[in-house]
């Protein structure tokens, strides 16, 4: 301040002119912050505004994200140069092959909880996309994805009651910063069984193989009928001996802690269901276990790899609009029509118009609940809400009613939209949070494998943290990891060491694999979705 003072006190010609243009100028800037401040509380950043994503490029990079985080032999010509062979021992201390799967974020662990969500979900993607996928070209690429992952849950699932659900300890694995290539030491397998049983896992891993079933019927119909194989005893074991599976095994609270295993064990029946059509699933999901789990009446329930209500209600919507089955007994009829009223209000929550919209929502339009991977929400319900829609066109139902308003299935596509379009910059910051998306986008995300160079083959952990501290780019990109997210204020801070909104996850990246795919091109009129699974 002094100093300008000064200077326009010895104004001479050049001076002044100086002057008068740099107050111009920042006159000029004022005006214009004002202006898109202003126009972002007016909606400009909300669904309906001019930005257009790519889809096609995010899918391909969310699928990439995948082929990223994959653990074990990987095959040759990987697409990922930075990537090796890791962690090719696991399972060794149990007598169990556990190499394969896939790290779920940033580390070294194999967490079976998120990755059977992750084949779900993206299995679910290519039941509902496939088309879409194929015409962007990336259909091979998902279904190889999802087969990695149901490849790794068969070799876990050695017996009808044993199930492993985790490679490596968290705690060991967090004191070193090593490339998963770099660990190549034993590591702990963890497992359930009927004296450590987990309904959760069980379930959530049935309805994995239940989905890639029928991702695999067509073309071979011999690695379908035994992923359902697997799927039936592993539901049977999540329902016979039912119990959480944190609770268990405390030790894995400070991960993937569960908060019930209700929601999964519907989900694995649902999926069961749809994968073999045998009515014990249907009935077990209206019957007394949908009483007593599926909260129907109560919405919003947020859909994550941890509660999978909203997943079950928008699959049994699916089947009551699309195809209700013959003769249904009464109690059947009836929880159907309960869980597509559930999920009708689902859907009136998220739309951000209807009377009964959440007001969980940041400034910019996403759909936030968790400060910890904050842009999960969005994604996934971008994506349920894509389904949604177009269930509803294919059902040929004009809409649903939010307390008296209708809205369409376009005006659902468009909340789709608005979720995967912010993620991929159309936010108040102008930031893509998608890594390699857009021309801005993070370049210190907490991934060991992205922020350390392949020479280095690092002997000693405390050596290791160098490249955590370090103040450089990653120099190893991780295409289509999307970072956890903003705070609800809208900051977010591109910080390697801020694992709350910096660290990645194989489930974000498979729902956005699905939700470009709902949102791509290739889905029209003239290619719609595949109606029939049963
Ligand atoms: C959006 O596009 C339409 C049609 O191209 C145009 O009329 C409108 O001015 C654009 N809006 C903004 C905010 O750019
Ligand atoms: C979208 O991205 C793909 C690459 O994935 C590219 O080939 C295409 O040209 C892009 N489309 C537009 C409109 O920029
Ligand atoms: C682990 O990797 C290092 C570096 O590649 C190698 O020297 C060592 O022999 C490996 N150890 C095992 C147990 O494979
Ligand atoms: C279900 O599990 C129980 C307990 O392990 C077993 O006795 C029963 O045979 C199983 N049923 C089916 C259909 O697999
Ligand atoms: C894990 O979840 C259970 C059930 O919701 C809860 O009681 C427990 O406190 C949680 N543990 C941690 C470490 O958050
Ligand atoms: C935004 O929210 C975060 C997390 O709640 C908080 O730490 C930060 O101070 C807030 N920033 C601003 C500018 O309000």
């Amino acid at each position: 301040m002094g100093v300008a003072y000064k200077k326009s006190r010895l104004c001479n010609w050049i001076w002044c002119l100086i002057t008068v243009a740099l107050i111009a100028g920042a006159i000029v800037v004022a005006v214009v912050i004002i202006k898109n401040k202003k126009s972002s509380s007016n909606g400009d950043q909300s669904p309906g505004s001019n930005f257009s994503g790519n889809y096609t490029e995010s899918m391909r990079l969310a699928l990439t994200f995948l082929d990223i985080q994959k653990s074990g032999k990987l095959p040759a010509n990987f697409p990922i140069s930075w990537r090796g062979d890791s962690n090719l021992l696991d399972g060794s201390d149990v007598k169990v092959d556990l190499s394969g799967g896939m790290y779920d974020a940033g580390d070294s662990i194999k967490f079976g909880f998120p990755m059977a969500f992750t084949a779900t979900i993206l299995s679910w993607s290519v039941l509902e996309y496939g088309p879409a996928m194929e015409k962007a070209g990336h259909l091979a690429s998902a279904k190889t994805s999802i087969r990695w992952i149901t490849d790794y849950l068969i070799k876990a699932h050695p017996t009808a009651n044993e199930l492993y659900f985790q490679v490596g300890d968290p705690d060991v694995d967090h004191k070193c910063w090593f490339r998963p290539e770099n660990v190549n030491s034993t590591r702990p397998s963890i497992k359930l069984d009927p004296t450590a049983p987990g309904s959760e896992v069980a379930a959530e891993t049935a309805a994995a193989m239940a989905a890639a079933s029928m991702v695999f019927r067509a073309t071979d119909a011999t690695y379908a009928d035994l992923l359902v194989s697997h799927a039936k005893q592993l539901f049977n074991f999540s329902n016979t001996y039912r119990a959480v599976y944190s609770v268990s095994i405390p030790a894995v609270q400070a991960f993937y802690n569960s908060t019930g295993f209700g929601d999964d064990l519907l989900w694995g029946a649902t999926w069961l269901y749809y994968a073999t059509g045998d009515n014990t699933y249907l009935a077990f999901v209206t019957g007394v276990d949908g009483t007593n789990f599926a909260r129907w009446g109560v919405f919003p329930s947020w859909f994550s790899w941890d509660n999978k209500l909203a997943g079950v209600q928008v699959l049994l919507a699916r089947l009551q609009m699309l195809n209700p089955p013959s003769n249904a007994v009464n109690t059947v009829s009836k929880g159907l029509t309960d869980y597509k009223t559930t999920a009708d209000g689902l859907m009136c929550a998220f739309l951000p118009q209807s009377p009964t919209a959440t007001p969980d929502r940041t400034k910019g339009g996403l759909l936030w609940i968790s400060e910890w991977t904050s842009l999960m929400q969005g994604i996934h319900s971008g994506l349920l809400a894509s389904f949604y829609s177009d269930y509803l066109s294919a059902a040929k139902v004009s809409g649903i009613t939010c307390s008296g308003t209708t809205f369409t299935p376009q005006q659902l596509k468009a909340f789709a939209a608005s979720q995967a379009n912010y993620v991929l910059g159309n936010n108040p910051l102008a930031e893509s949070y998608m890594v390699g998306y857009g021309t801005k986008y993070p370049k210190y995300l907490h991934h060991r494998g992205a922020s350390i160079p392949t020479n280095q083959i690092i002997a000693d952990c405390s050596k290791s943290w160098n490249w955590y501290d370090s103040p450089n780019p990653n120099p190893n990109i991780a295409y289509g990891a999307i970072v956890g997210g903003p705070f609800k204020n809208e900051t977010y801070t591109d910080d390697r060491k801020n694992i709350q909104q910096n660290e990645a996850s194989v489930y974000n990246s498979a729902a956005f694999a699905g939700l470009s795919a709902g949102l791509s091109a290739g889905l029209s009129a003239s290619n719609p979705l595949t109606v029939a699974w049963i």
